[in-house]
């Protein structure tokens, strides 16, 4: 199921040959492996606080793919590292106030684009394992606003509602950084 979200999403990135691109919350590895095949001489770089899951990723992982633990809101990166970002069902995850969205934004560089995709609310309240508590929901004007609290200005955001399979609805968010 986590499969369409991410082609979507890799999808909206526009990946370019020579693009370093980072993916916060790598899961399994699935979209690490389309990356790194898209990305074909650039630098890809996941992060996760799991270190089971960078343990799977790193299975089946290439050379070009370096993995680190790391936390949304601390990435071990420099300013502008990144021409991309894919987020796919992490945003769940993110604090109140942006700060995740604002160290995204840090390590892109000018130009950057950063591409995300969430399960909406309707969605997620039909799923016994993602309740309030430890799964953030999002209706489509709050996404919009936890990423104008993280520093994207409004013409950098773009969030469009998605239909998957078995009825899930979403939204995907590209997010470009003019400067
Ligand atoms: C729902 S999975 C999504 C994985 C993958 N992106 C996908 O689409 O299949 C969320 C991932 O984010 C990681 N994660 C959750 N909160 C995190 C945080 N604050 N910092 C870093 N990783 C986090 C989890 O360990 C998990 O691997």
């Amino acid at each position: 199921m986590n499969k369409q979200p991410n082609r979507l999403a890799i999808e909206a990135l526009q990946l370019a040959e020579t693009d370093n691109v980072l993916e916060l919350g790598v899961g399994s590895g699935w979209a690490l492996e389309k990356l790194s095949q898209a990305a074909r001489r650039g630098r890809i770089w996941g992060i996760d606080q799991s270190a089971d899951m960078l343990a799977m990723a790193a299975s089946r992982s290439t050379a070009r793919v370096s993995l680190a633990r790391a936390r949304f809101e601390a990435l071990p990166f420099p300013d502008g590292a990144f021409d991309k970002v894919l987020a796919v069902n992490v945003a769940y995850f993110f604090a109140d106030d942006g700060r995740e969205f604002r160290e995204a934004r840090r390590v892109l560089g000018p130009g950057g684009r950063m591409a995300m995709y969430i399960s909406d609310r309707a969605t997620l309240a039909g799923w016994p394992f993602a309740r309030e508590d430890t799964h953030r929901s999002y209706d489509m004007d709050e996404l919009i606003a936890a990423i104008a609290r993280g520093g994207f200005t409004p013409d950098e955001v773009d969030v469009t509602p998605v239909r998957l399979p078995l009825g899930v609805s979403g939204l995907l968010a590209i997010l470009a950084k003019n400067s």
